[in-house]
């Protein structure tokens, strides 16, 4: 997969990329991501990419010939999608980020200053994502995040594909409480079923275990546990048998 960011600050995405299953799937060759500055597709001598507002008001625009020349520039195909991250976006959850990890090559524009003019949203723009319902100063932290997100989902970027099959939201469940040695710590015992190497047990209690932090933290996923009482039923009456 090919990942190109257009920014203002393109090396504050750098970082990210140099860690941990991020740096893994870039060395496996599973992954590049390119990273461009904006202002390298002006053409006047102050290398402008921003403009005032048509009609007044205040905060300056994103002018549309730097984009417009920056994504052409990256050979865009038919089946690229070039992403513009703004609060008014889709809001991105694994769903999403699952969709887009299955995709050959994402163009990300990261916006500053008050907005884009809106040709680049009309004709260059395929998706609109929002990483949450609040203001980031631009969209160099929302392109960390997607690039984080879809990287650690990639096939081979992460050692062991159960693992991110287990996270929280990949099953529709948040993920169980873990432990790890030792089984007793300043006087909290590890749950005796860990203990007991009855894997049907402890597969058990870790799907009840989801399924009452799902209904206690996130009940707006209320489709999901409801789904999930359903096969906890079933699986009740399954032992009664
Ligand atoms: N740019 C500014 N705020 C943003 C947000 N919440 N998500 C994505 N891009 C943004």
């Amino acid at each position: 997969m090919k990942i190109d960011v257009v920014s203002l600050f393109p090396q504050m995405v750098q970082p990210v990329l140099e860690h941990g299953i991020l740096k893994r799937a870039i060395n496996n060759g599973v992954l590049s991501v390119g990273l461009h500055q904006l202002r390298d597709f002006t053409t006047d001598q102050h290398r402008m990419v921003d403009d005032y507002p048509y009609g007044g008001g205040s905060g300056m625009i994103l002018k549309p010939e730097p984009i417009f020349k920056a994504v052409e520039s990256l050979s865009p195909k038919v089946d690229s999608r070039v992403i513009f991250f703004t609060p008014q976006g889709q809001k991105l959850d694994q769903r999403l980020v699952e969709i887009l990890s299955l995709e050959r090559h994402l163009i990300l524009i990261c916006g500053r200053y008050k907005g884009v003019d809106e040709r680049v949203r009309f004709k260059l723009v395929t998706d609109e994502i929002s990483v949450g319902d609040y203001v980031l100063s631009g969209g160099e932290i929302a392109a960390q995040i997607l690039i984080d997100t879809i990287g650690r989902v990639l096939p081979s970027a992460i050692g062991d594909y159960q693992s991110a099959q287990d996270d929280s939201f990949s099953q529709d469940l948040l993920d169980h409480p873990h432990y790890t040695r030792p089984a007793e710590f300043r006087g909290m015992k590890v749950p005796e079923v860990l203990l007991s190497g009855h894997h049907q047990k402890i597969q058990q209690w870790r799907y009840q275990q989801s399924l009452d932090r799902t209904n206690q933290r996130r009940p707006d996923l209320s489709h999901i546990h409801t789904v999930g009482n359903v096969r906890e039923a079933r699986t009740g009456d399954d032992e009664t048998k």
